[in-house]
């Protein structure tokens, strides 16, 4: 360990030069599309088949989220293990469970489930088909705090676990110490107690002014408590298009049915279109005026929407303010893009199919 810094240059100069390359090298980790065939399943020491889409196990970094998709093959129960950080699944194919700190919940294509940090889970497929989702973790960014920590138990009883780390109950008095206990105390409380799961069969779609049909799949809106990580689907209209924004990235978009571009531009009128089909992952990064268009004129197209808004993005918003950014066209421009909504003709909402 070294105790003692000697530099010839000032502090200014070092910070100068290390964050002008910064921002230089990672321009390399940006992306577009990432096509499920460009995804490698391997079988994994857990049981399960895993191709990691982005983040540092797919070699492409990411700064808050990462994305992979898992496979459970039939008659197969995965070691149990937790984290540091939470994840959210979006099923995918088949009929497979997952057990939260020894609860089962089965599933199925289009559920979504929470896994809250530290909690013990493990997969499981009983049918005779595959069994197919994808996870969506807040690990880079807990890697980028050093906090990112995993513990696999093999094939350990729950009844046998560890709970999870342990925390004092509150305390009276007005003290900055035991408002601390306090106010962390009630926090893990709330934090340990949100929803885990959304069936399929609970979602409601509504239109939006944005030209597409939405629905939360897990959000605190909906009652859960994640690290800020949250999920919505759209649904885009045959032949239409969502209309134009910015916003910084890391935001998402997993195509679960329906082919089309998507516009990504450093202005609204310069930039390059990139195509999108089922099973791939639409990347949007640093703050691009991007637009998804739905190319095909009979069939609707679903994507999650997948980012961090509630903790990271909110902070960078706090901190940059009044820089905006989250930025849309003005009313009449938007609507111009978002077309007449009334003509849309919104199929019924059924589970989605794979592959
Ligand atoms: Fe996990
Ligand atoms: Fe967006």
């Amino acid at each position: 360990m070294t105790n003692v810094t000697r530099t010839s240059t000032s502090h200014y100069e070092v910070q100068k030069k290390r964050r002008a390359q910064f921002i230089e090298d990672w321009r390399n980790n940006q992306r577009t599309v990432i096509k499920l065939e460009d995804v490698e399943m391997h079988p994994t020491a857990r049981g399960l088949v895993s191709g990691a889409y982005i983040g540092p196990d797919a070699d492409k970094p990411t700064r808050t989220m990462d994305g992979a998709a898992h496979e459970i093959p039939p008659g197969i129960t995965s070691s149990v293990h937790r984290h540091s950080w939470d994840a959210m699944m979006f099923c995918v194919a088949g009929s497979g469970w997952t057990e939260v700190d020894g609860t089962r919940i089965n599933w199925g294509p289009g559920d979504c489930l929470h896994l809250p940090a530290w909690a013990w889970h493990r997969h499981g497929n009983e049918s005779e088909s595959i069994a197919r989702y994808m996870s969506f973790s807040s690990e880079p960014f807990m890697e980028i705090l050093g906090f990112a920590i995993l513990e696999d138990a093999g094939d350990t009883a729950f009844s046998e676990l560890p709970p999870r780390p342990p925390y004092s109950d509150g305390i009276s008095g007005n003290d900055p110490y035991a408002r601390r206990i306090r106010r962390l105390a009630a926090e893990q409380g709330a934090r340990r107690s949100g929803r885990l799961h959304t069936s399929w069969d609970e979602l409601e779609f509504l239109q939006t002014p944005r030209g597409t049909r939405t629905t939360f799949l897990l959000d605190r809106a909906t009652g859960y408590q994640a690290s800020g990580i949250t999920m919505a689907m759209f649904e885009i209209g045959p032949g239409r298009a969502q209309s134009m924004h910015r916003h910084p990235g890391e935001a998402w978009l997993y195509v679960v049915e329906g082919t089309g571009h998507s516009f990504l531009g450093t202005e609204p009128d310069q930039g390059e279109n990139h195509p999108w089909k089922k099973g791939d992952l639409i990347i949007v990064d640093h703050f691009l005026w991007h637009q998804h268009i739905n190319d095909d004129p009979d069939n609707t197209a679903k994507v999650v929407r997948i980012h961090m808004f509630d903790s990271v993005l909110e902070t960078m918003r706090a901190l940059c303010d009044p820089l905006v950014l989250f930025e849309e066209p003005p009313d009449h421009i938007r609507n111009a893009q978002a077309g007449d909504l009334s003509t849309i003709v919104w199929p019924e909402v059924r589970r989605p199919t794979w592959p």
